[in-house]
Protein backbone atom coordinates (compact mmCIF):
# COMPACT_ATOMS: atom_id res chain seq x y z
CA UNK A 1 0.00 0.00 0.00
CA UNK A 2 1.27 3.26 -1.01
CA UNK A 3 1.96 6.20 1.84
CA UNK A 4 1.24 9.30 0.39
CA UNK A 5 1.86 12.49 2.77
CA UNK A 6 -1.78 13.13 3.72
CA UNK A 7 -3.80 9.93 2.80
CA UNK A 8 -3.72 8.40 6.28
CA UNK A 9 -6.93 7.73 7.19
CA UNK A 10 -9.14 7.28 4.19
CA UNK A 11 -8.41 3.90 2.70
CA UNK A 12 -9.54 2.51 6.23
CA UNK A 13 -12.67 4.66 6.18
CA UNK A 14 -13.48 4.80 2.96
CA UNK A 15 -16.66 2.94 2.24
CA UNK A 16 -18.53 5.28 4.97
CA UNK A 17 -16.87 8.59 3.38
CA UNK A 18 -17.65 7.47 0.04
CA UNK A 19 -21.05 7.43 1.03
CA UNK A 20 -20.55 10.58 2.63
CA UNK A 21 -19.00 12.28 -0.53
CA UNK A 22 -21.52 11.01 -2.41
CA UNK A 23 -24.82 12.61 -0.31
CA UNK A 24 -23.56 16.02 -1.67
CA UNK A 25 -24.28 17.49 -5.11
CA UNK A 26 -21.75 19.60 -6.60
CA UNK A 27 -23.92 22.41 -6.52
CA UNK A 28 -23.99 21.66 -2.47
CA UNK A 29 -20.76 21.97 -2.38
CA UNK A 30 -19.34 24.51 -4.81
CA UNK A 31 -22.90 27.00 -4.75
CA UNK A 32 -21.41 30.36 -4.17
CA UNK A 33 -18.44 29.67 -6.90
CA UNK A 34 -20.21 27.76 -9.06
CA UNK A 35 -20.93 31.44 -11.28
CA UNK A 36 -16.61 31.12 -11.62
CA UNK A 37 -17.12 27.57 -13.25
CA UNK A 38 -16.03 28.48 -17.07
CA UNK A 39 -19.56 27.89 -19.12
CA UNK A 40 -18.00 27.01 -22.57
CA UNK A 41 -15.95 23.57 -22.65
CA UNK A 42 -12.77 23.75 -21.18
CA UNK A 43 -10.12 21.22 -19.69
CA UNK A 44 -10.24 21.07 -15.92
CA UNK A 45 -8.06 18.98 -13.26
CA UNK A 46 -9.44 18.15 -9.98
CA UNK A 47 -6.83 17.81 -7.65
CA UNK A 48 -7.98 15.07 -4.45
CA UNK A 49 -10.71 13.95 -6.53
CA UNK A 50 -12.38 11.45 -3.84
CA UNK A 51 -15.18 10.05 -5.29
CA UNK A 52 -14.89 11.54 -8.84
CA UNK A 53 -18.36 13.56 -7.96
CA UNK A 54 -16.96 16.71 -8.39
CA UNK A 55 -15.58 14.96 -12.08
CA UNK A 56 -18.61 13.69 -13.06
CA UNK A 57 -20.61 17.11 -12.75
CA UNK A 58 -17.84 19.28 -14.80
CA UNK A 59 -17.77 16.16 -17.20
CA UNK A 60 -21.69 16.29 -17.49
CA UNK A 61 -21.18 20.47 -18.31
CA UNK A 62 -19.09 19.55 -20.99
CA UNK A 63 -15.69 19.86 -19.87
CA UNK A 64 -12.69 17.47 -19.70
CA UNK A 65 -11.58 16.30 -16.77
CA UNK A 66 -8.46 15.30 -15.44
CA UNK A 67 -9.18 13.54 -11.75
CA UNK A 68 -5.98 13.37 -9.36
CA UNK A 69 -6.50 11.17 -6.70
CA UNK A 70 -3.71 9.04 -4.78
CA UNK A 71 -6.03 7.16 -2.69
CA UNK A 72 -7.13 4.35 -4.73
CA UNK A 73 -9.95 2.67 -2.82
CA UNK A 74 -11.47 6.06 -3.86
CA UNK A 75 -10.02 6.66 -7.34
CA UNK A 76 -11.17 2.96 -8.50
CA UNK A 77 -14.17 3.41 -7.01
CA UNK A 78 -14.58 6.64 -8.75
CA UNK A 79 -13.78 5.28 -12.06
CA UNK A 80 -16.76 2.54 -11.43
CA UNK A 81 -19.62 5.12 -10.26
CA UNK A 82 -18.96 8.18 -12.90
CA UNK A 83 -17.68 6.19 -16.31
CA UNK A 84 -16.95 8.80 -18.67
CA UNK A 85 -15.14 9.10 -21.83
CA UNK A 86 -14.75 12.95 -20.37
CA UNK A 87 -12.39 11.81 -17.11
CA UNK A 88 -9.04 10.96 -17.12
CA UNK A 89 -8.26 9.02 -13.45
CA UNK A 90 -4.87 9.33 -12.74
CA UNK A 91 -2.60 8.41 -10.24
CA UNK A 92 -0.44 11.17 -8.30
CA UNK A 93 -0.28 13.28 -5.92
CA UNK A 94 0.50 17.09 -4.13
CA UNK A 95 3.31 18.87 -3.31
CA UNK A 96 4.56 17.70 -6.31
CA UNK A 97 1.83 16.08 -9.21
CA UNK A 98 4.73 15.08 -11.20
CA UNK A 99 2.48 13.09 -13.55
CA UNK A 100 0.18 15.65 -13.89
CA UNK A 101 3.30 18.21 -14.69
CA UNK A 102 5.10 15.97 -16.94
CA UNK A 103 2.87 16.02 -19.11
CA UNK A 104 3.34 20.06 -19.92
CA UNK A 105 -0.54 20.84 -20.44
CA UNK A 106 -2.16 23.51 -18.82
CA UNK A 107 -6.33 24.13 -17.61
CA UNK A 108 -8.69 26.55 -17.84
CA UNK A 109 -9.96 25.42 -14.30
CA UNK A 110 -7.78 23.67 -11.42
CA UNK A 111 -9.73 22.53 -8.38
CA UNK A 112 -8.52 21.62 -4.99
CA UNK A 113 -11.23 20.87 -2.55
CA UNK A 114 -10.66 19.63 0.58
CA UNK A 115 -7.31 18.78 -0.25
CA UNK A 116 -5.04 21.72 0.78
CA UNK A 117 -5.39 21.54 4.58
CA UNK A 118 -3.63 17.42 4.35
CA UNK A 119 -0.11 19.25 3.32
CA UNK A 120 1.82 20.87 5.93
CA UNK A 121 3.62 24.36 5.74
CA UNK A 122 6.59 23.10 3.69
CA UNK A 123 4.45 21.24 1.31
CA UNK A 124 2.04 23.95 0.90
CA UNK A 125 4.60 26.11 0.04
CA UNK A 126 6.78 23.66 -2.04
CA UNK A 127 3.05 22.75 -3.89
CA UNK A 128 1.99 26.36 -4.58
CA UNK A 129 4.26 27.22 -7.51
CA UNK A 130 3.28 23.95 -9.05
CA UNK A 131 0.00 23.69 -9.03
CA UNK A 132 0.00 27.56 -10.00
CA UNK A 133 1.85 26.41 -13.29
CA UNK A 134 -0.88 24.32 -14.25
CA UNK A 135 -3.27 27.04 -14.20
CA UNK A 136 -3.59 28.59 -18.19
CA UNK A 137 -3.40 32.39 -18.19
CA UNK A 138 -6.69 33.59 -17.68
CA UNK A 139 -8.16 30.34 -16.00
CA UNK A 140 -9.69 29.89 -12.54
CA UNK A 141 -8.22 28.00 -9.38
CA UNK A 142 -10.82 27.19 -6.62
CA UNK A 143 -9.91 25.74 -3.03
CA UNK A 144 -11.57 24.81 -0.09
CA UNK A 145 -9.85 25.22 3.21
CA UNK A 146 -11.26 22.93 6.03
CA UNK A 147 -10.45 24.52 9.62
CA UNK A 148 -11.19 22.49 12.93
CA UNK A 149 -10.19 19.60 15.14
CA UNK A 150 -8.57 16.62 12.60
CA UNK A 151 -10.43 13.23 12.91
CA UNK A 152 -8.61 10.48 14.41
CA UNK A 153 -6.35 8.57 12.29
CA UNK A 154 -6.00 11.75 9.43
CA UNK A 155 -3.26 14.30 8.51
CA UNK A 156 -4.57 17.55 8.59
CA UNK A 157 -3.03 21.01 9.55
CA UNK A 158 -3.91 24.45 10.34
CA UNK A 159 -4.28 26.33 7.25
CA UNK A 160 -5.16 30.17 6.60
CA UNK A 161 -7.00 31.52 4.23
CA UNK A 162 -4.31 35.00 4.60
CA UNK A 163 -1.44 32.49 3.92
CA UNK A 164 -2.73 30.74 0.71
CA UNK A 165 -3.77 34.35 -0.65
CA UNK A 166 -0.35 35.14 0.21
CA UNK A 167 1.06 32.39 -1.23
CA UNK A 168 -1.06 32.25 -4.68
CA UNK A 169 -0.73 35.88 -5.24
CA UNK A 170 3.25 35.53 -4.91
CA UNK A 171 2.92 32.96 -8.13
CA UNK A 172 -0.04 35.38 -10.05
CA UNK A 173 -3.14 34.53 -8.95
CA UNK A 174 -5.54 37.16 -8.03
CA UNK A 175 -7.97 36.64 -5.55
CA UNK A 176 -12.07 36.57 -7.23
CA UNK A 177 -13.68 35.26 -4.34
CA UNK A 178 -13.34 34.12 -0.47
CA UNK A 179 -16.43 33.21 1.72
CA UNK A 180 -16.53 31.00 4.66
CA UNK A 181 -19.23 28.56 5.45
CA UNK A 182 -20.19 25.78 8.05
CA UNK A 183 -20.08 22.44 7.05
CA UNK A 184 -22.81 20.47 5.28
CA UNK A 185 -22.98 17.71 7.83
CA UNK A 186 -23.19 19.41 11.25
CA UNK A 187 -19.26 17.84 12.92
CA UNK A 188 -19.05 20.30 15.71
CA UNK A 189 -16.58 23.03 15.23
CA UNK A 190 -15.23 22.53 11.69
CA UNK A 191 -15.83 25.54 9.11
CA UNK A 192 -14.19 25.68 5.36
CA UNK A 193 -13.26 28.55 3.79
CA UNK A 194 -13.90 28.71 -0.08
CA UNK A 195 -11.45 30.80 -2.23
CA UNK A 196 -11.66 30.97 -5.81
CA UNK A 197 -8.21 32.61 -8.01
CA UNK A 198 -7.88 34.21 -11.76
CA UNK A 199 -4.28 33.61 -13.26
CA UNK A 200 -3.01 37.00 -14.33
CA UNK A 201 -1.97 37.41 -17.85
CA UNK A 202 2.05 37.58 -18.52
C1 LIG B 1 -11.72 15.36 2.24
S1 LIG B 1 -11.32 14.41 0.83
C2 LIG B 1 -12.08 15.38 -0.46
C3 LIG B 1 -12.40 14.59 -1.70
C4 LIG B 1 -13.13 15.38 -2.80
N1 LIG B 1 -12.34 16.49 -3.31
C5 LIG B 1 -14.46 15.87 -2.31
O1 LIG B 1 -14.65 17.09 -2.20
O2 LIG B 1 -15.32 15.04 -2.03
C6 LIG B 1 -9.58 14.72 0.59
C7 LIG B 1 -8.99 13.97 -0.58
O3 LIG B 1 -7.64 14.39 -0.76
C8 LIG B 1 -6.87 13.24 -1.04
N2 LIG B 1 -5.47 13.52 -0.67
C9 LIG B 1 -4.88 13.40 0.54
N3 LIG B 1 -3.58 13.72 0.47
C10 LIG B 1 -3.35 14.07 -0.82
C11 LIG B 1 -2.18 14.49 -1.53
N4 LIG B 1 -0.99 14.58 -0.92
N5 LIG B 1 -2.31 14.75 -2.86
C12 LIG B 1 -3.50 14.67 -3.47
N6 LIG B 1 -4.64 14.24 -2.86
C13 LIG B 1 -4.56 13.97 -1.55
C14 LIG B 1 -7.50 12.15 -0.21
O4 LIG B 1 -7.13 10.87 -0.68
C15 LIG B 1 -8.96 12.47 -0.36
O5 LIG B 1 -9.52 11.87 -1.49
Amino acid sequence: MGSVSGTEGYAEEAESLIRQYESFSFADVHGPELHLIPAAPCRALDVGSGTGRDAAALAAMGHSVVAVEPTSAFRLRAASLHPSLYIEWLDDSLPDLVRVRERGEQFELVMLTAVWMHLDEGQRRLAMPGVVSLVRAGGVMIMSLRHGPVPPGRRMFAVSAEETIELADGEGLQLLLRYTRPPLLATGAVTWTHLAFAKRSG
